[in-house]
């Protein structure tokens, strides 16, 4: 019985210097660590967000291989991302498919050497009904978006553990921790990234590999144009306007240099993680329907059909 009291009052000084050192994170800045000279793998470095990371990261003097599936992209991520004077390795690989990944690693490993950062980042949305999606585009944003963290991981976390040193980064979305309509392909698999994430996270803890650290990056929509269209209520937009990609990837590698768990951009999204936690369905479903949360998508989906009839729209 003592034992318990024990720890339960050890749990309880834990629990409240975690509280103390988060609310002391908000109000300082932590001090960020340094990542000159290690090797960070970016996925989707072809993209906008992608390739905002490869020039921070390289700003910061950390080497870098590039993946993404769209090769022309890739490359002038890799030009641009050498300008600042650090190696860089790109390849084109289709995160779609597991052996591909696993027969990249390999390559990576021989031609580059071990991982010490990697930042998942590369993801897809069908943009189209649920019931009038092809099964393939749906399956492909679980694959791209959740799968492909499991082989990420497994291919390179082992080198992380040897030397019990790395950061493994997953970017998900606020769409991983609450959800709105027209998205399941894509909440689905945020909802899995972030599941997945926070899994590992544990499992790094009670292994004891605290030279291992992870941070997930949870943002509101971004101008990238993944979800060109989708806006909520008009009167409320500016409240809440879509981020700036550059604003996004700094906040974003504020938090991973802080080694910070978790990130939500920006901050007001927390307000939304916790209603939907603590208010009952209606609840969230009324203020959804307020601020127009619940069709923002449509314009969106128009916008893909769009595209899709005037066979813009990549496959
Ligand atoms: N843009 C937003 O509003 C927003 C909001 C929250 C989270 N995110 C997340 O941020 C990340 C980056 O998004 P972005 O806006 O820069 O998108 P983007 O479309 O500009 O970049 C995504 C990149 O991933 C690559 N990719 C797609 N499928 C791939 C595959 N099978 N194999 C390899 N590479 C593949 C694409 O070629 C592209 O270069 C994504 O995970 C996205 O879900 C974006």
């Amino acid at each position: 019985m003592m034992v318990v009291v024990v720890d339960l009052l050890l749990m309880l000084i834990d629990l409240f210097c975690s509280i103390l050192r988060a609310v002391v994170q908000t109000v300082l800045r932590p001090r960020l660590k340094s990542i000159d000279g290690e090797l960070c793998l970016i996925t989707g470095s072809g993209g906008v967000l992608g390739r905002l990371f490869a020039l921070e990261i390289a700003a910061e003097g950390a080497h870098l291989v590039l993946w993404d599936c769209d090769t022309a992209a890739n490359e002038r991520t890799a030009r641009l991302a050498r300008e600042k004077g650090v190696r860089v390795y790109a390849y084109t690989v289709d995160l779609s498919r597991r052996h591909c990944i696993y027969e990249a690693a390999e390559r990576v490993k021989r031609e580059a050497g071990d991982v010490t950062m990697l930042l998942n980042n590369a993801g897809v949305v069908a943009g189209r009904r649920l019931l009038e999606c092809p099964d393939e585009l749906l399956e492909r944003t679980l694959l791209v978006n959740c799968h492909a963290l499991f082989w990420m991981t497994k291919a390179f976390l082992p080198q992380m553990q040897t030397k019990n040193h790395g950061h493994i980064v997953t970017v998900a979305s606020a769409l991983g921790l609450f959800s709105t309509a027209f998205v399941e392909d894509y909440c689905a698999s945020k909802f899995g990234a972030v599941g997945f994430h926070e899994s590992l996270t544990h499992e790094l803890h009670t292994e004891n590999l605290d030279g291992i650290k992870t941070t997930l990056v949870c943002p509101y929509i971004v101008n990238t144009g993944m979800f060109a269209g989708c806006e909520i209520r008009k009167e409320l937009c500016s409240l809440i306007p879509p981020l700036d990609p550059l604003y996004t990837v700094k906040q974003s590698m504020n938090a991973i240099l802080g080694e910070q768990q978790m990130i939500c951009i920006p901050r007001i999204m927390y307000i939304a993680v916790l209603a939907r936690a603590l208010l009952p369905w209606e609840a969230n479903v009324a203020t959804y329907r307020f601020m127009g949360g619940d069709t923002c998508m449509l314009p969106f989906i128009k916008n893909v059909e769009l595209k899709t009839s005037n066979g813009q729209l990549k496959s």
